[in-house]
């Protein structure tokens, strides 16, 4: 039988209160989670094709002949190696791209050497029987009266400077296929410089070109050719001159550079008109010229001049920018065998 009732009451409010709290700390920590998890994932996506995308982009440059492209050898161990690989096979490029310009180079100087000697015989013979019956004329035919004379000894003076200039083309021509032969001795490079410079200061100041020349005091002599380095400056000169029809800065320098040898630098700066990259790559190519009067064969002679003194010379320019080249010659001369000589190096500024 029922002796009486027991009524309890709970009142369900803080405990609804609370199973929403942990419901919500739920959700957050499982959102955390999750948004964790995505950015571990993304990390992890963009750290595997970060390293491909770099070398899907430098296989493209290497493809469009740039070879000048290396992968940092960044990822995963598979990828690292495939980056080293990538880099050697590059190198690889590099190399053979340098030989095949040598032998170009090889090729075209020994044909330019063989025409050159047959030419060259061709030429001399009768420009020096000019160049004596010019004597002659001056001695026994000239006109009596002063005015008169001095026209007469003007205008063979003319025919004379001009078969002499012919003559050195022709001897440019010639000493092109041969090896060298240099007569070293002692000399003042910035003396030699100096004395370039006065040759080319007529004509540079009809074309509003100024001339700054730096000479670092206490230059030491250097053993080289002194001729055949005046033949180099005079045609880096010229093609500076040639490069700045509408006026500009012809800037010459010569100082020592430290290093393991020492050398002295020579450095020919202008403010005209510059080169592409391609000019840049051609222009010790005998022949190569985009001159109308131009033999193209000023930097080659130079180069190989360069070459034989056991020197470099590098060529910076940008189009618009002017262009500057620099020789590097050691203190001594040394003998170089001659044989094709390397492309010189192109900094990255020119490429
Ligand atoms: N300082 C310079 N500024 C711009 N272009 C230059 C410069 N020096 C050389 N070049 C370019 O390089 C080419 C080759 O020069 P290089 O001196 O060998 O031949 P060239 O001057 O054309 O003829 P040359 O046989 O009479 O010297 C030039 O035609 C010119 O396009
Ligand atoms: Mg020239």
């Amino acid at each position: 039988s029922r002796v009486g009732t027991l009524l309890v009451t709970r009142y369900l409010d803080p405990f609804s209160q609370l199973s929403h709290e942990a419901f919500v700390s739920r959700l957050v920590a499982t959102l955390a989670v999750f948004a964790m998890g995505m950015l571990f994932s993304l990390y992890l996506a963009w750290s595997f094709s970060r390293p491909l995308q770099d070398l899907t982009e430098a296989a493209r440059k290497v493809a469009a002949g740039d070879l000048s492209v290396q992968v940092s050898p960044a990822g995963g161990d598979e990828i690292a190696s495939l980056s080293r690989t990538f880099n050697e096979m590059v190198q690889r490029l590099r190399e053979n791209r340098l030989l095949e310009e040598r032998l170009h180079f090889a090729e075209r100087s020994t044909a330019l050497g063989r025409l050159a000697s047959g030419v060259a015989h061709e030429i001399r013979n009768p420009l020096n029987f000019i160049n004596l019956s010019i004597d002659h004329m001056r001695q026994r035919l000239g006109p009596g009266e002063a005015e008169r004379r001095a026209d007469f000894d003007r205008i063979l003076g003319n025919m004379k400077s001009e078969i002499s200039r012919l003559n050195r083309l022709v001897g440019d021509f010639l000493s092109f296929g041969k090896p060298m032969r240099l007569d070293p001795r002692p000399c003042a490079l910035d003396e030699v410089l100096k004395e370039v410079a006065s040759l080319v200061e007529h004509k540079a100041r009809d074309q509003a070109i100024a001339i700054a020349l730096e000479a670092e005091p206490g230059l030491p002599r250097i053993v080289a050719d002194p001729e055949l380095l005046k033949t180099c400056f005079l045609n880096l000169m010229i093609n500076a001159l040639d490069a700045m029809p509408a006026g500009g800065l012809l800037g010459l320098a010569v100082r020592r550079r430290e290093g393991e040898h020492e050398e002295i630098e020579i450095e020919v700066r202008d403010t005209g008109r510059g080169m592409t990259a391609e000019e840049i790559r051609s222009a010790f190519e005998p022949y190569f010229s985009t001159k109308d009067t131009g033999l193209g064969l000023g930097l080659a002679l130079t180069h190989k001049i360069i070459a034989d003194h056991g020197g470099s010379i590098v060529l910076e320019s940008e189009p618009g920018k002017g262009t500057t080249v620099r020789l590097r010659l050691p203190r001594r001369a040394r003998a170089v065998a001659p044989e094709a000589p390397g492309r010189p190096a192109v900094p990255a500024a020119a490429r």
